[in-house]
């Protein structure tokens, strides 16, 4: 038997997954690491944390299944996404933490430039707004907060990269510093319509241009993994931002196709094809995986906390031991008693888009018991994704007539019921949940000849289940209409 190896770097865990020549699960392993929180609204991660978990679990999982190195067709690579890491190139030490997706800090910056007018322009080239969000800001607060990196990077000492950069140049030794096109249309500084590496946004984050990684297709072979990491000397074959990846993984590959992922944030992507439009309702617009070497775009709603509203519930309250004990505490009451909980805890992001917006639970009683708490944070996250999820409607005039999803929370019945309930369509979920690392398969295994085509891929597809709409619209409306006051009262809070 041979496989492919998908690495899936996530925001709270890395997991490494071997798929069969069907597209099935042949193992899996996953590791949990550090987050750092130095300051409010700050995230961060040791970079090395990431690089070690990643390897670790890509070592564990060959154990498990009984695999050896040689049985390894490819290698793809998928990841979280913006997440930005400044390095040595010369030592491999990174300057500083990774600056985290959710991280907030240079929310000044940002609005001091909209203030300047930079908002359309950065648009009309990036897709993208101006938001803490992206790698940009994250990158320019490195330079001019880290003491001597600017001057070490005006020589051409240092190299930025997203996670799968810093994943690449690792796992080869330093010989490859490269990006692929959906991670680079998430960093501010790639222009998506011209292909390239913008020298206006470059002149306005003051970035210079030695630190960019080479950008490569997603479907491009780009090196192989040196041998003494115990990998074999395996092919790098695919690389995609874990939200392009999943949606790949979906096999949304036509226009109209769309997936929402469940994770530690959410995201809603539709895939449009490949003529670059924009969004009114301030939802993005960045680059999807193509396999055939034309730019594809994608409309996408970013919501900064899902799943990780959960492990909030878990770690920092202490309610449950393991996440996946949040469905059956919540269904231990009907319904949430009229408690609304907003988790802004980094701000809101599509299609708010507001970094000064705190988290907030209210609507809180005597009677109100742990179970309702869990109840309505299971719940926020479908709310968030009714509210994109409407936004998006109105932007294609193409409306959803079912939306398929996927991740670590699309397992949950409940939620998947409520969300059903809540947006008045049928919800779809594959048999398959980690579309995520599948998509990096797929990329993978198509460049290397593992797959011969998207047509053979469709094949892979087994029975979904279906979630139908079942509950009273006129009931689900006052919920909404609650939620929209909660969020309203979580706006502008951390001014
Ligand atoms: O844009 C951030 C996204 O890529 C993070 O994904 O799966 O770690 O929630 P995830």
């Amino acid at each position: 038997m041979k496989y492919v190896l998908s690495l899936d770097q996530g925001t709270t865990s890395s997991r490494a997954i071997l798929f069969d020549h069907d597209g099935q699960i042949a193992g899996t392993a996953a590791h949990e690491f550090p987050q750092i929180y130095p300051n409010s609204g700050w995230v961060e991660h040791d970079p090395f944390d990431i690089l070690t978990s990643q390897l670790s679990s890509a070592i564990e999982v060959m154990g498990k299944a009984r695999v050896r190195p040689r049985d390894v067709i490819a290698l793809g690579i998928t990841n979280q996404r913006e997440t930005t890491i400044v390095w040595d190139r010369e030592t491999g030490k990174p300057v500083y933490n990774a600056i985290v997706w959710q991280d907030s800090r240079t929310g000044a910056m940002m609005k001091r430039l909209a203030d300047e007018g930079a908002e359309e322009i950065v648009r009309q080239k990036t897709g993208l707004l101006l938001s803490p969000y992206f790698s940009a800001g994250k990158v320019a607060w490195i330079l001019e907060n880290v003491e001597g990196v600017r001057a070490r990077a005006e020589a051409g000492k240092l190299a930025f990269g997203t996670v799968d950069s810093w994943l690449v140049w690792n796992l080869t030794s330093g010989k490859r510093h490269v990006t692929d096109r959906t991670n680079a249309s998430r960093t501010l500084l790639y222009n998506i319509v011209e292909d390239k590496w913008d020298d206006d946004l470059l002149k306005l984050f003051n970035v210079p241009k030695s630190l960019l990684p080479e950008v490569v297709w997603s479907n491009e072979k780009v090196g192989e993994v040196t041998t003494s990491l115990g990998l074999g000397e395996v092919e790098i074959a695919g690389i995609a931002g874990d939200q392009q990846s999943a949606l790949f993984g979906q096999l949304c590959v036509s226009p109209g196709d769309a997936k929402n992922t469940y994770g530690t944030g959410c995201f809603l992507l539709q895939n449009i094809g490949g003529k670059f439009t924009l969004s009114s309702h301030r939802l993005i617009t960045t680059l999807a995986c193509s396999t055939d070497r034309k730019l594809a775009y994608a409309l996408e709603g970013s919501i900064f906390i899902g799943g990780a509203v959960v492990q909030w519930l878990r770690d920092n309250m202490k309610f449950f031991r393991k996440s996946s004990e949040v469905e059956a505490v919540a269904a231990t009451v009907p319904d949430s008693d009229g408690v609304v909980f907003v988790p802004a805890f980094t701000g809101l992001g599509a299609p708010y888009w507001d970094a000064e917006a705190r988290g907030l639970i209210i609507g809180l009683q005597r009677g109100t018991q742990i179970a309702h708490i869990a109840k309505a944070a299971v719940e926020s996250i479908a709310f968030q994704v009714a509210d994109v999820l409407r936004v998006m409607d109105s932007d294609t005039k193409n409306p959803f007539t079912e939306l398929r999803v996927d991740g670590g929370a699309a397992a949950n019945d409940d939620l998947m019921q409520f969300q059903a309930d809540l947006l008045g369509v049928p919800v779809r979920r594959p048999a398959v949940l980690e579309t995520t690392a599948l998509g990096a398969a797929y990329l993978a295994g198509l460049s290397s000849g593992f797959w011969s085509s998207i047509d053979e891929l469709k094949l892979h597809r087994k029975a979904d289940t279906l979630f139908e709409p079942k509950t009273d619209k006129k009931q689900m409306q006052k919920l909404q209409d609650n939620w929209r006051e909660a969020v309203e009262r979580s706006r502008h809070w951390n001014k």
